[in-house]
């Protein structure tokens, strides 16, 4: 604790001290309590002060300096292996955010969000209620950077990557997140269950609704699968239309 403090006050911050459970690494939940977010994460109070001040800055930039941020980023791995990064695309007042995973081959290549195969289902989605692209939509993804040979991201990365997300919803204020596959869901409610589990119900990311849906690269293996996410879009339409 008292190290927690020391930080704060060579930050200039004034604690506004509650003791409460902190929230797990790679959460996208708000911490205004800055303290919580210094206890969580790094070893060293260096390190501390520096992972602190790199969330404050992330957490009132604009659109254009997390795009910047974001593509000069080295906060973990996978900036060692990507081309590009994919910070997300499209409209920046949306009604809807949509959240995937993280970018995959073509996505590094271009820079651009859910592109592939699995971006073309997405799209024929949007299309079949009436959405698209650009238009009233924002899409991005939990990590900015792809994760090679498209395995899931590690906790650490998602982590890494959180204030991003966190930034750019706070940003965009959208009417409806909806995340499209687990490590959206898990990321965005801070619950380690399916999506099987959370596509049920309309949960909050803070006061956003959020509704959880399978990711369409799952729907390309699994079709069967097509009628409930259809059913999860036309809540979502329902809620936010
Ligand atoms: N899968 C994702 O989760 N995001 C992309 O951008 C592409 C594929």
């Amino acid at each position: 604790m008292t190290q927690r403090i020391a930080i704060l006050r060579e930050l200039g911050l004034t604690p506004a001290w509650r003791e409460r459970t902190p929230a797990p690494r790679g959460s996208v939940q708000a911490t205004d309590d800055r303290s919580v977010a210094v206890e969580n994460s790094p070893a060293t109070v260096a390190e501390a002060a520096r992972e602190l001040s790199r969330d404050q800055c992330i957490a009132s930039a604009t659109w254009d300096e997390l795009t910047h941020s974001i593509a000069k980023c080295t906060a973990c791995k996978l900036h060692r292996t990507r081309h590009r990064t994919v910070p997300g695309v499209g409209d920046r007042a949306p009604t809807w955010m949509i959240v995937g995973e993280g970018p995959g081959e073509q996505e590094d290549q271009r820079g651009e969000p859910f592109v592939g195969a699995a971006g073309r289902l997405l799209d024929a989605m949007l299309a079949a209620i009436g959405k698209r692209r650009g238009h009233g939509v924002y899409i991005t993804n939990v990590v900015k950077c792809r994760p090679p040979g498209n395995r899931n991201p590690e906790a650490e990365e998602i982590a890494a990557c959180a204030p991003y997300l966190r930034r750019q919803i706070a940003l965009a204020q959208p009417k409806l997140l909806l995340a499209v596959g687990k490590t959206a869901a898990q990321t965005l409610l801070n619950r380690d269950a399916t999506v099987g589990a959370l596509r049920g119900s309309t949960a909050q990311y803070e006061t956003t609704p959020v509704q959880v849906t399978y990711h369409p690269s799952y729907l390309l293996r699994t079709p069967i699968d097509k009628a409930k996410a259809w059913a999860d879009l036309l809540r979502a339409l329902d809620i936010a239309p």
